[in-house]
């Protein structure tokens, strides 16, 4: 496979081998594994994703690790650790989630991690850790400059380049200081030199997706970008990609907050559980770059490093162009008339008899287990 021929290339930093200059990875046995979790405890086990089980645990040292235990009994589970595990190899950067360590025995394929003790953006703002309110405007900001500093980086740094192509809130982690680290690039997949887009299955998490991405399949750039307006939107917002309004009705993110943006009501945009105290310049400019990101059109995206510059306020100028963007001049703009977010009566609101039907290979709910839904 492939994994191990790069594998072979920078091995040789486990245990007395070590030196400084080698790589901060390393293999792991099964047996050191065990005993760090516990046999895997269910009591250790801090979730559940698409491609298998992720464990605390805590190696003879004393540190802590999170170990994902994949799933491997299909030939997509092996691919996926093959790839995640030659990118997360390569891949360093203060945003990004970095890899401690793999194994590979038997039928067993495990990755190591460094345990994020305060979890995913998700656990603060929908899951265990949304009623202690955490996140208070700071490190909300600090978290959206974090993580699109991460993905800028996978976008334009990395080589080659990387789609990240599952951004969403229960993929950026959260370190001991609140710093957002961008994880699982299992997903991704490298860009050829010179290609704009790779076309190939879909890939993502449902109410993240890119409309053009979902319908045909067409990763690049700015699928990350649009996935990232959505995660921003829920990060100043506290609310979920898309709201269940009832039975039948979904609401996607974008099309509220569209609404309150041409309307100026950014105090109905900002997450009740911030109590009104947030500074308002930045909250609009999150509001407005969210939106400017997810919309439908990817020609007319940001790049993810004009992201940076417009969420740190360094772009005065391009900050301006966007307020005074089309979208934002009626409430209900042609941009977010199609596309996945919307039926054909571009209501507020989509039902699900209305939903376009295009069959998607892997679609997943937030948190869910993979299937094949029709969206
Ligand atoms: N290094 C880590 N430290 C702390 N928690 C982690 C770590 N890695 C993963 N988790 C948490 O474990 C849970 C499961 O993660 P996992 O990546 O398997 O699933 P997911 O992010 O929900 O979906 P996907 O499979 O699409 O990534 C998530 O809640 C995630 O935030
Ligand atoms: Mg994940």
């Amino acid at each position: 496979m492939a994994f191990y021929s790069i594998f072979c290339c920078v091995k040789g930093s486990d245990g007395k081998n070590q030196t400084k200059k080698q790589s901060t990875w390393r293999v792991f046995s099964l047996k050191e594994l065990h005993s760090a979790t516990n046999n895997f405890n269910y009591d250790n086990k801090l979730g559940e994703g698409g491609f298998g089980s992720v464990y605390w645990g805590q190696l003879w040292d004393g540190s802590q690790i999170a170990v994902k235990r994949l799933k491997v009994w299909s030939n997509k589970a092996e691919m996926e650790f093959a790839v995640e595990v030659e990118v997360l190899a390569r891949v360093r950067h203060k945003n990004l989630l970095s890899l401690r360590g793999y194994c590979a025995e038997g039928q067993e394929r495990l990755i190591v991690y460094d345990y994020m003790p305060n979890l995913s953006l998700l656990s603060h703002l929908h899951g265990q850790h949304s009623a202690e309110c955490r996140l208070d405007w700071n490190r909300r900001m600090k978290i959206a400059i974090g993580s699109a500093e991460g993905i800028a980086y996978l976008h334009h740094h990395a080589t080659p380049h990387i789609i990240h192509r599952d951004v969403k809130a229960s993929n950026v982690l959260l370190d001991s200081d609140f710093q957002a680290r961008v994880a699982d690039f299992g997903f991704a997949k490298f860009i050829p030199d010179g290609a704009t887009h790779v076309t190939t299955r879909v890939k993502g998490t449902l109410g993240y997706l890119a409309p053009e991405y979902a319908m045909l399949g067409k990763a690049s750039e700015s699928c990350d970008v649009y996935s990232f307006g959505i995660l921003l939107l829920e990060l100043a917002s506290g609310k979920k990609p898309i709201e269940k309004l009832s039975a039948t009705t979904k609401r996607m993110i974008t099309d509220w907050a569209l609404h309150l943006a041409c309307e100026k009501k950014f105090s109905e945009l900002a997450d009740p559980k911030l109590k009104g105290e947030y500074v308002e310049e930045e909250l609009k400019r999150v509001v407005f770059v969210a939106i400017i990101c997810a919309q439908n059109r990817p020609e007319k995206r940001p790049t993810m490093l004009e992201v940076v510059e417009l969420l740190k306020g360094d772009s005065e100028e391009k900050f301006i162009a966007i307020e005074n963007d089309e979208i934002f001049k009626n409430t209900r703009p042609a941009d977010y008339k199609d596309g996945l977010s919307a039926g054909e009566d571009s209501s507020d609101f989509i039902s699900d008899e209305k939903e376009v039907k295009q069959e998607v290979e892997i679609v997943k709910e937030p948190n869910e287990e993979i299937e094949k839904v029709e969206v």
